[in-house]
């Protein structure tokens, strides 16, 4: 089977420090991918360069077979993929329900008039309703954002990210930041997410790693140290050593 996505010799210098370092893997249509490393290793630059939001050094990035390297954070969504939504990118100030209506509308072609114009639109009532019914949060629906737990807000992300119904889903670590119950939900709703929709998804929490994926691939210094499933990386002491001094949960919540 041909890749879903494709990273050929991505390298990412900062100065003249090289975050990331000729990294190359694929990720198979319905594969579940957890990037793990310890704190600086350079996971989030790796992550922005697949999302779009940073241009890399050198290397390129494949998806469907289309090299995106180069593609605006918009155009890879229109293509399938997605990335969690942050906190930051939520509106504080509106409920759930409008937050859910803005995520949808813009992966909408054409323009409306964001509250007014869609509140109206049936058809978008009936995607908002769905989008919040299958995450779990249509209870929460006239909430307003800044008004729910910390938890919450972090589910509402992962629930906008399905907005533009992604084939590949990118996270940023998830459960960061949450209760053990949480992180254990939000590890049952990603592995709910049925083969459909791939997953490429950093993390720390190996609960969260271990609940999820099918491969998980270390990163070091900005390359790849090894790659395995769960029981080789459980079982690989280069991995004990580049986390050593931790027990359950590697690395930090850098
Ligand atoms: N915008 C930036 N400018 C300069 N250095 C950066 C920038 N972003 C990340 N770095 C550096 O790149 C390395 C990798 O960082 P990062 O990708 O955030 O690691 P991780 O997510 O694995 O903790 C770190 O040494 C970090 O300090
Ligand atoms: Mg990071």
């Amino acid at each position: 089977m041909a890749p879903l996505l494709e990273v050929k010799g991505i390298s990412v210098h900062f100065g003249g420090l090289a975050a990331v370092g000729n990294v190359s893997f694929g990720i198979e249509p319905g594969e579940r991918l957890a990037l793990i490393g310890p704190n600086g290793a350079g996971k989030t630059t790796l992550f922005n360069v697949l999302t779009g939001q940073l241009k890399p050094s050198a290397g390129s990035v494949y998806f469907k077979g289309q090299d995106i390297t180069r593609a605006s954070v918009f155009a890879r969504t229109h293509l399938g993929m997605a990335r969690s939504f942050q906190i930051t990118s939520l509106f504080p100030y509106q409920t759930v329900r409008v937050n859910a209506l803005i995520a949808l509308q813009g992966t909408r072609k054409g323009r409306y008039n964001v509250v007014r114009g869609l509140m109206g639109d049936k058809q978008m009532q009936a995607a908002v309703q769905g989008l919040l019914e299958s995450t779990d949060l249509w209870e929460l629906r006239e909430e307003v954002v800044s008004s729910l737990a910390y938890g919450q807000q972090r589910k509402l992300e992962i629930a906008l990210s399905l907005a533009s119904d992604p084939e590949l889903l990118l996270l940023d670590e998830p459960s960061c930041g949450l209760t053990t119950a949480e992180s254990a939900d939000i590890t049952t709703r990603i592995r709910d997410l049925g083969s459909k929709i791939t997953v490429l998804m950093i993390a720390h929490d190996m609960d969260l790693v271990f609940g999820v994926a099918e491969r998980v691939m270390l990163l070091h210094y900005g390359q790849i140290a090894c790659v395995g499933t769960c029981d080789e990386i459980r079982a690989n002491p280069m991995v004990r050593d580049i986390y050593m001094g931790t027990r359950k949960t590697f690395g930090s919540n850098g």
